[in-house]
């Protein structure tokens, strides 16, 4: 597996990536949608997960020191991995390569933020090292990982 940059010829790969039955309510979390009007594409992060020459994942980071929300200073936007490539450890593969290039820029931690429930990121998130610190005013769980 490797990462790459979004780019024209994976960007359609990317947008075709396919969910199981019951995630597509876990996708984008209202916080984000929220705090998406007021985010810097100049700080958003984005790679593609290759595996050989297949898209299978994609993960999107916001890197913002001087931002004012503090839980996206440092944050996971948006993991994403294709139905037929769960459960295979692309998902961690793409958090492991957020928390590099977050470390790279100086940061002790990331944060991620997702709504609890059945079907839903929470178990991947914990088994990956988050750990639940607070929780939105739309019920979503605050989770961090420490670098
Ligand atoms: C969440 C998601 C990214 C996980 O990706 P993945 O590639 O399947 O995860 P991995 O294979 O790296 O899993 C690592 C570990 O997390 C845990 N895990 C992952 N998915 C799980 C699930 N559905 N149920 C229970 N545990 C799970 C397991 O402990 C797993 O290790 P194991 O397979 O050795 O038991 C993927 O399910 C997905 O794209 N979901 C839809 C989109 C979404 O909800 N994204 C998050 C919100 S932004």
């Amino acid at each position: 597996m490797r990462v790459v940059e979004l780019s024209a010829s994976t960007i359609v790969a990317v947008n075709a990536l396919s969910l199981k039955p019951g995630q597509e309510q876990f996708v984008a979390p209202i916080s984000y949608s929220v705090a998406a009007a007021v985010t810097n594409p100049a700080t958003t992060w984005q790679r593609v997960i290759l595996e050989g020459d297949d898209v299978v994942g994609f993960v999107q980071g916001n890197f913002d020191p001087e931002g004012d929300q503090d839980y996206f200073k440092s944050v996971l936007w948006r993991v994403n991995v294709d139905a037929d490539a769960q459960r295979q450890g692309v998902g961690k593969f793409a958090v492991d390569a957020l928390a590099g290039e977050a470390r790279d820029r100086g940061f002790t931690h990331i944060n991620v933020m997702y709504e609890p429930g059945e079907g839903g990121p929470e178990k991947f998130f914990l088994a990956v090292g988050f750990t639940p610190i607070d929780e939105t005013e739309y019920g979503e769980v605050v989770g961090r990982l420490d670098l």
